[in-house]
């Protein structure tokens, strides 16, 4: 169980960056989002299925990628984020519920959903947390349900690297956000088994398939 004070000072920057950003969130990432991020949100949510959780949904940029059929549910721990989400569940005409929630404590029981992404998400949280993330994503994850993730990590090129650490503090200040969030280590120690890990955009962003136990 993750103590409520450290949680709070944990998302409190978080709240405060994204509630300033979401008006600019989608025009700042546009470049990413339409060369390269589109292409592996429809990869990852090939593997979604069943009752989904989409957590930190921000302006609901995975929206487009959920199968047809299904429920979603999306949680944020900002208002402003949310809003973004609600006007795009709108314009695409999905059906999506949305609530303001931290990923650290989750408002659902045990097995709720047979699916659980985060997206560019973990990144936000200090890697001491990200242990404590992980066991609640799973917690409501069903036994034989599935966990999708994608993060960055530093890439193992140099010229790729050196990029990313100059654009660190850029992505600190505006996405209270790290390159080495460092996700794919904690994953197996929570008791995950990974199906799928493909690395994408030379080595910089991993896409993690995987299931509880
Ligand atoms: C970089 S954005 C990614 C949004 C979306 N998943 C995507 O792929 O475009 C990170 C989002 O995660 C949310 N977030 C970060 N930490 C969170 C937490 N502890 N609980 C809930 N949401 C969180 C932020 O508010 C923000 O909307």
């Amino acid at each position: 169980m993750t103590g409520l004070t450290d949680v709070e000072a944990a998302t409190a920057e978080v709240v405060r960056t994204y509630d300033r950003m979401a008006p600019v969130y989608d025009a700042l990432d546009a470049i990413y989002e339409w060369s390269w991020k589109r292409r592996l949100r429809a990869e990852l949510f090939r593997h979604a299925e069943g009752r989904i959780l989409d957590v930190g949904v921000g302006t609901g940029c995975n929206m487009p990628f959920y199968p047809a059929d299904s429920e979603v549910v999306g949680i944020d721990s900002s208002r402003r984020m949310l809003a973004e989400a609600r006007e795009r569940a709108t314009r695409l005409g999905r059906s999506v519920t949305l609530r303001q929630m931290n990923l650290l404590q989750l408002d659902y029981p045990d097995h709720t959903f047979d699916t659980v992404a985060a997206t560019f998400v973990l990144l936000c949280l200090p890697e001491a947390l990200i242990p404590a993330a992980l066991a609640e994503l799973v917690r409501v994850t069903r036994p034989e349900g599935r966990l999708l993730l994608l993060d960055y990590h530093l890439s193992s090129r140099p010229a790729a690297r050196l990029w990313m650490r100059c654009l660190s503090p850029w992505l600190r200040w505006a996405f209270a956000a790290r390159y080495d969030a460092g996700t794919e280590h904690h994953v197996e120690a929570a008791g995950l088994r990974v199906v799928e890990r493909r690395s994408f955009a030379v080595d910089s962003v991993t896409m993690i398939v995987a299931r509880p136990g």
